[in-house]
């Protein structure tokens, strides 16, 4: 098969487009090369394993430089942040919804299959157990309701404007693949691994630990640390992709299928797991009395649809996916942990905090 890879050049295209070679595919990428995301866009254009056309996924005319031959699409390019999302809203819609229109749209002209990578962020709270008031979505009933996985029939209550973008990105493929194309949808939980993007400090928490690590200054934890995320090792997450790329849905049939360990991990849990990856003493954690407009408190695959589609099944435990970030990651280049400060500072002056 000839896949096309958006955001191929990023963390998880890297990692997908060498898996898909690997298997005897030939991989082609569409990409912005974002500076948000690339600190050496030369570097990544020549890691790619396959010819990169730079362009923008929400720019129609962007698509008329991939090349032709091409059986099935990967959709990664998106906008990821969560914080940025809540004032960067306009071109996070314009990216996430528009871009994954067109991925549609382009591979219905083209006949190929999709596989479009959206986000737990669709479930917002997700899902609690209650035992006075039974399955309850969205918020926490009362004190006695416990957090469980999320379903993928579940109804989407995103509360960011990522998660919200998501969900209608998600409605959107849908709507223009039809009948016409065979339509995978992803929802992968917190995704981590070697190549995770360092540079922005956009992104998730456990790069923030790192940079905080790197310069021995206690870890900071927004809140008590009792929240809790799903963190699935990137070649777990490939692997699932690569299986959807070979085993596509059926025409007018959209498949979605979570992605994670279905375990879930506190924030005082990965903070520990990173200071055991860390060659330096202990800095310890600090607790910051702070809310981000847009963060939930408890994330969590159910992965019983995955495994009944005899899909791959993750093989890393949070732990060892956290411990294998921090040690790869530990001298390659990367923001200083002020970075993540300064978009800290961004949001509360922006009133994005409380
Ligand atoms: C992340 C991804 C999102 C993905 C989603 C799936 C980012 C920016 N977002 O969202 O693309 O779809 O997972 O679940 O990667 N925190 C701290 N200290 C810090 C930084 C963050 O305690 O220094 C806390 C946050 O308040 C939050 C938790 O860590 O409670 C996770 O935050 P973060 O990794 O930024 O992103 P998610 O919202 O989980």
């Amino acid at each position: 098969m000839t896949v096309l890879l958006t955001g191929g050049a990023g963390f998880i295209g890297q990692h997908l487009a060498r898996r898909l070679v690997g298997a005897g595919h030939e991989v082609v990428a569409l990409d912005l090369m974002h500076p948000q995301v690339h600190a050496d866009p030369e570097s990544a254009v020549a890691a790619f394993p396959g010819p990169v056309a730079v362009g923008d996924v929400a720019d129609a005319t962007a698509w008329d430089g991939v090349p032709d031959g091409v059986t099935a699409v990967v959709h990664l390019a998106a906008e990821t942040g969560t914080g940025q999302s809540m004032y960067e809203t306009e071109r996070y819609h314009r990216v996430n919804v528009e871009g994954t229109r067109l991925a549609a749209v382009f591979a219905r002209a083209r006949g190929a299959a999709l596989v479009s990578m959206s986000s737990r962020a669709v479930y917002g709270e997700g899902r609690y157990e209650c035992p006075e008031h039974g399955t309850v979505f969205a918020a926490r009933c009362c004190a006695a309701a416990e957090p469980v996985a999320s379903h993928e029939d579940d109804p989407h209550h995103p509360v960011s404007v990522y998660g919200e973008t998501k969900s209608l990105a998600e409605a959107a493929a849908t709507s223009e693949c039809g009948t016409d194309v065979a339509l995978t949808v992803v929802r992968p939980q917190n995704v981590i691994g070697p190549g995770q993007a360092l540079h922005n400090p956009y992104t998730g928490v456990l790069a923030a630990f790192l940079a905080m690590l790197r310069e021995e200054r206690a870890l900071t934890v927004y809140g008590d640390g009792h929240q809790t995320r799903d963190f699935v090792h990137v070649a777990d997450l490939v692997s699932l992709l690569a299986w959807a790329v070979e085993h596509p849905a059926s025409p007018g049939s959209p498949r979605v299928l979570n992605s994670g360990t279905g375990v879930r991990t506190s924030l005082l849990d990965l903070a520990d797991a990173a200071i055991a990856g860390s060659p330096l003493p202990s800095p310890g954690v600090t607790h910051l009395d702070v809310h981000r407009a847009g963060d939930i408190e408890h994330a969590c695959a159910d992965l019983g649809r995955l495994r009944a589609a005899g899909a791959p099944e993750p093989t890393w435990t949070a732990r060892d996916a956290i411990v294998d970030f921090i040690r790869w990651s530990w001298d390659k280049p990367g923001a200083g942990a002020a970075a993540w400060d300064d978009a800290l500072d961004e949001l509360a002056r922006r009133g994005l905090t409380s």
